[in-house]
């Protein structure tokens, strides 16, 4: 039987970067993937990377190129009542974002990954963690047709929302909280130069619309859809006008349309299940909590998840103390459920909801303009923003 320290399931961006830092700790680990790479470097994400996650890829020696292609952005606009708003989170903070496909941090992992000449098994089908209650954990899998077993001593469950890892936990040991917003974001790539240097979140009474970017030439835009849409019923032409609808004059006459290049609906959801922890099974990133992307949280949170992660597996073979291991699930939890409730907030205050008639309209405007009016609330928007300390 293969043996392993931690056995990760789930090669995305939580399960690569952990993968890393665990190697940098000299803590050794196997990958096991259902997917292909080109399946998982093909999943278009959000592409905002706080501060604290460019200094994780910095400190495993993966943020190269995120410093030198990524946009680093002091400040966000926001649009509503017909105007825009801009406010400076590097004044009220001290710290920027950088801008950043999701893609590409994989892609960086993946390469970092390689080049350290670490395993990972990518079309690995039935993937199965096993005796996590026990003090001798092992994951089984398939592959090629041919059945494996890795004992290890720890199973990290790095496998999104809809993962094996989660599901083999008894359900009466798991507790889970869940909301789903109705309404969905219509998203396009195309290649086009942004319409703004800074991101634009805007409330309207169509409906939120957000344009942002993956690079000076590539732009993505996004505006809020009914869950019964389908992109085949949104025509590049239908979304240009749309989104032009829901921009303030300026922001409309200076768009610069082009062909999509990528078009998708993305359900919102918020979704959080509790401990984080089951014996020697450790969720982190997706596969233990969603936030709807209002915020661009997903990702910056899968890598707070593993860095407390790391930090505890490292105690645990470096000082032979479980207090880290013993800790994980209500420190992670601590700061999830602060970004749950900032992606929440966000979300509330910027989109349609069936019921925002009359009232729920001027609480959004009367929000936004207290917002963009105190030093206060300025400072308390861009210190979840740009992401709360780990
Ligand atoms: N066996 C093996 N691998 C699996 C299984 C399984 N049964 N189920 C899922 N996976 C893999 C998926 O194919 C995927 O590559 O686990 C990986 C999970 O990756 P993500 O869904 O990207 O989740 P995570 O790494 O936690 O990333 C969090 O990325 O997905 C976005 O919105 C998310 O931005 C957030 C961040
Ligand atoms: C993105 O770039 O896709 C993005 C950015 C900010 C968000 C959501 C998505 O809040």
């Amino acid at each position: 039987m293969l043996r392993t320290k931690v056995a990760i399931i789930g090669a995305g961006p939580a399960g690569l970067l952990l993968g890393q830092l665990l190697h940098a700790y000299g803590i050794e680990n196997i990958i096991l993937e259902r997917q292909t790479p080109d399946y998982v470097l093909g999943r278009i994400r959000a592409g905002l990377l706080e501060e604290g996650t460019v200094a994780l890829l910095d400190k495993i020696g993966a943020g190269a190129r995120a410093h030198q292609e990524g946009l680093v952005h002091d400040g966000i606009e926001l649009a509503f009542g017909g105007s825009r708003h801009r406010i400076d989170m590097k004044a009220a903070t001290g710290k920027t974002v950088t801008i950043y496909g999701q893609t590409e941090v994989t892609l960086d992992l993946m390469n970092a990954r390689r080049a350290a000449g670490l395993t990972t098994v990518y079309e690995a089908s039935d993937v199965k963690p096993q005796d996590f209650d026990t003090d001798h954990p092992k994951v089984s899998y398939v592959k090629d047709g041919v059945s494996h077993e890795i004992a290890c001593d720890f199973i990290a469950g790095c496998d999104g929302f809809h993962g094996v890892s989660r599901a083999s936990v008894k359900p009466s040991a798991i507790e889970t909280f869940e909301r789903i917003y109705p309404f969905g974001w219509l998203g396009i790539l195309s290649e086009t130069p942004p319409v703004s240097h800074e991101l634009i979140y805007s409330n309207h009474a169509r409906g939120f619309a957000l344009c942002t970017m993956r690079s000076t030439h590539r732009s993505r835009y996004y505006v809020q859809c009914s869950l019964d849409d389908h992109v085949d019923q949104w025509s590049d032409d239908r979304f240009w006008d749309e989104l032009k609808r829901r921009l303030d004059q300026e922001a409309a006459d200076n768009l610069i349309t082009g062909p999509s290049i990528e078009k998708s609906i993305a359900p919102l959801r918020s979704f959080v299940a509790e401990p984080m922890r089951f014996g020697r099974l450790f969720l982190a990133g997706d596969a233990a909590h969603i936030v709807p992307p209002t915020g661009a949280k997903g990702l910056n949170l899968a890598a707070s998840d593993v860095h407390y992660l790391s930090g505890a597996l490292r105690e645990y073979y470096d000082e032979k103390s479980s207090v880290g291991i013993d800790g994980y699930s209500q420190k992670a939890l601590a700061r999830v459920w602060k970004a749950v409730r900032f992606s929440w907030w966000m979300t509330a205050m910027l989109h349609r909801f069936p019921d925002t008639e009359g009232f729920g309209a001027r609480i959004q405007i009367a929000e936004l303009n207290y917002l963009v009016g105190s030093k206060a609330a300025t400072t308390s928007l861009s210190e979840n923003y740009v992401g709360l300390p780990y």
